[in-house]
């Protein structure tokens, strides 16, 4: 059975973007005979990523790690934070790795992203497509579509309010197992890359 993981790139509990990100992943479940796990990074005390190999991380980074490495398929959320993604969740990235020299895994390649931002308003929709998109071009994934961007008014008490941005939530979700076993049955989608 294939594993889509959601992460929820916030320190807040109750977390908006935790709210969407699982909104995704329930959709998903409903639909496919898939595992879905959430990494909601409020609770898991990540180390400073440092560029020390993958094996030396402990604790919840180590657990934090195993989780990403073991998962087919992914929906990264964030908050908006300064029109960009979170650090908390830079720390992330910096922590995972991509084949190179912290570790032969490269978790990200060649597997499919959703990508979910939220914010006070839509001022920083472009976060998407300019912050987030670069960073799984970086680790050589595949954007699902253009992601989902929620703003503040959608929501309500953190629980999502708006039928239509859950029914796009719900979309990502069940698009990103889509492409995730159309690139399990491929030949060239999954052994593409990126180029350095
Ligand atoms: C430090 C900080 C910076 C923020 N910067 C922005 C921003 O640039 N644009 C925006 O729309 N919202 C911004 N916000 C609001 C959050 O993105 C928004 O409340 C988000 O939905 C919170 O998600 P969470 O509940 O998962 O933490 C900021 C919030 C904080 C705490």
């Amino acid at each position: 059975m294939s594993s889509l993981l959601g992460i929820a790139g916030s320190l807040s509990n109750p977390s908006k973007t935790r709210t969407a990100v699982e909104t995704a992943l329930q959709a998903a479940a409903d639909a496919f005979d898939v595992e879905t796990n959430l990494l909601h990074l409020a609770d898991y005390d990540l180390a400073t990523a440092d560029g020390r190999k993958l094996d030396q991380y402990t604790g919840d980074t180590a657990r934090a790690l195993d989780l990403i490495i073991n998962s087919d398929a992914f929906i990264i959320g964030t908050p908006v934070y300064r029109g960009s993604y979170s650090g908390i969740l830079k720390n992330l990235f910096d922590l995972i790795p991509r084949g190179q020299w912290q570790s032969k895994h490269a978790p990200l390649e060649n597997r499919p992203v959703g990508l979910i931002a939220t914010g006070a308003t839509d001022h920083h929709y472009l976060s998407i497509s300019q912050e987030l998109g670069p960073i799984a071009s970086f680790f050589g994934s595949y954007q699902v579509g253009d992601g989902v961007y929620v703003n503040a008014s959608q929501f309500k008490d953190h629980e999502l309010k708006d039928e239509e941005i859950i029914g796009r939530l719900e979309v990502l979700g069940k698009a990103t197992i889509e492409l995730s076993r159309s690139i399990d049955q491929s030949t060239f989608l999954s052994s593409l890359g990126p180029q350095f």
